[in-house]
């Protein structure tokens, strides 16, 4: 297999153990490319692509752009809150609009799940989903399953929990499918308001006890609270959730286990991740960062290949 069967990129759950397997070669080719003097390729020097956010974003739109970059793509930013979407224009006519201007694909985060599946079936140009609401964050998953494999050597077999915000979070869905294709086990852990109702039926094992999820697992993806997509109260208060489910120093000395931590960003510190664990040598947040990019470079570079097939 040299090609993705799709030509978008929406979730994790369509993609085959194949598929993912080569977007991880692709990108072991593209991070040794970042690793020279000049970090750029011609790869996609044809092509025109528009990062279109309709919510905030640091590291998923900058590893987007600068991906963008290294491959020699013409690039065009568009944020929601600076635009004419304020004006009463809807998604679909501001997406035709920015893509009659001659752009080939299209990067997007939304805050509706489902808002990049929509545009997929009503344009012919290749569509990224870079976060759709609580819904999937594909490529956030791929490079956490790979910087997983790079730093701990095989996803097979490892167990990973993932710890916080699992009802808000588009992270866990993704990293959920995109582990356990690779072979991994996964558990959930939180508070039960924080975990939705039927996620065991996706063959996860769910624990409300951080202690016993950290003595279980040899990877701990921590989230973050998110506030913003919460309309009620989950948990008396963000002091009670640090307590409760916050990782720190004192808490993974009490274990007899080396675990590696991992978080999607951005981080709360003093909350869902104390400093001491954030910045300590088992740690693999900024390995996460680094290597969004050469995902990215993959999956776009993959995705061109399909244009005009
Ligand atoms: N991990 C992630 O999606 O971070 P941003 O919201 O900053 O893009």
């Amino acid at each position: 297999m040299n090609k993705l069967k799709s030509k978008d990129l929406l979730g994790i759950k369509n993609l085959s153990l194949e598929e993912i397997n080569l977007i991880f070669e692709t990108a072991d080719k593209f991070k040794e490319v970042l690793s020279r003097p000049i970090k750029k390729v011609p790869s996609l020097r044809h092509l025109t692509i528009a990062n279109v956010f309709f919510e905030n974003s640091t590291r998923t739109k900058l590893s987007f752009e600068l991906a963008q970059k290294r491959l020699s793509a013409d690039v065009v930013n568009f944020s929601s809150s600076v635009s004419s979407v304020k004006k009463g224009e809807s998604l679909l006519d501001t997406i035709n609009n920015i893509l009659v201007m001659k752009v080939d694909m299209i990067v997007m985060r939304h805050p509706n799940p489902g808002a990049p599946h929509f545009i997929s079936k009503n344009i012919d140009a290749s569509v990224i989903n870079a976060g759709d609401g609580t819904h999937e964050h594909p490529t956030q998953a791929l490079l956490d399953s790979y910087t997983i494999r790079e730093k701990t050597g095989k996803v097979k077999g490892k167990r990973i929990a993932i710890i916080g915000d699992i009802t808000h979070s588009r992270v866990a869905l993704s990293n959920i499918y995109s582990l356990q294709k690779l072979g991994a086990e996964v558990m959930l852990c939180g508070p039960s308001t924080l975990i939705p109702k039927h996620i065991s039926n996706l063959n996860v094992k769910v624990e409300n006890d951080i202690k016993k999820a950290l003595e279980w697992c040899d990877v701990a993806n921590v989230l973050r609270i998110q506030l913003e997509r919460q309309k009620n109260k989950f948990f008396p208060s963000l002091r009670e959730y640090s307590l409760y489910y916050g990782i720190n120093k004192r808490l993974l000395d009490s274990i007899n286990r080396n675990i590696t931590i991992m978080h999607p960003g951005p981080i709360n510190r003093g909350v869902e991740i104390s400093s001491d664990v954030a910045d300590s040598k088992n740690s693999i947040i900024l390995d996460q960062v680094e290597n969004g990019v050469a995902i990215r470079m993959a999956v776009m570079y993959l995705l061109s290949l399909n244009k005009n097939r």
